[in-house]
């Protein structure tokens, strides 16, 4: 059985840094319309609360690619599991992220977009877990940067679990 041993992002906490990212997007895209492209599932809740800080038109899409814990882990192979509905090209594109860990997903995420010509190209991601990073990159909007520990709640799961959580909460999964 696993456990939860802390709160590590409270839900105010986490309202008040997406309000902020929210109001840094909407002042950087002014007079655009944006695609922003949740990462199924865990970016799920984040998108959802984001997207309603933006004072921008927004439009939305949604693409799956191999979860945590698969093949990639060891071999570095991330697979695409459901595409975008949308078109990105000539577009102004925000790929919206639960968590950069090794940075593997959002490599090969930014690869296969930039490769269908948008007209501009930028990263949001909640959390960063920067110790567990195995190629260079980084998010352009960033929420918080944290220690190298296992997180639940506020989207994240551990085997589908606690997504529902409204803390972003650390689990012992040896518990
Ligand atoms: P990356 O390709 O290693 O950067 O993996 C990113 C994905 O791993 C994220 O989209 C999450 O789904 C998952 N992940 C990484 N760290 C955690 C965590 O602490 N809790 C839950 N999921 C995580």
């Amino acid at each position: 059985m696993s456990k939860i041993t802390k709160v590590l992002i409270d839900e105010n906490k986490i309202k008040e840094r997406v309000r902020e990212l929210g109001a840094e997007i909407s002042r950087d895209y002014q007079g655009k319309d944006i695609l922003m492209i949740g990462i199924l599932r865990g970016s799920v809740i984040f998108f959802a609360d984001l997207i309603r800080e933006i004072n921008c038109n927004v439009v939305i899409d949604f693409i799956s690619v191999s979860s945590y814990g698969a093949s990639h882990k060891t071999t570095g192979e991330v697979r695409m599991m459901k595409d975008l509905d949308e078109a990105v090209d000539g577009k102004d594109v925000v790929i919206v992220e639960d968590i950069v860990d090794t940075g593997l997903t959002l490599q090969y995420l930014k690869k296969v977009l930039l490769s269908r010509n948008p007209n501009s190209l930028k990263v949001c991601c909640l959390l960063d877990k920067p110790e567990r990073r195995k190629v260079e990159i980084s998010s352009d909007y960033l929420g918080f940067t944290i220690p190298n520990e296992f997180v639940v709640g506020y989207g994240f799961d551990y085997a589908q679990k606690y997504r529902n959580l409204k803390d972003i909460c650390v689990l012992d999964p040896k518990g």
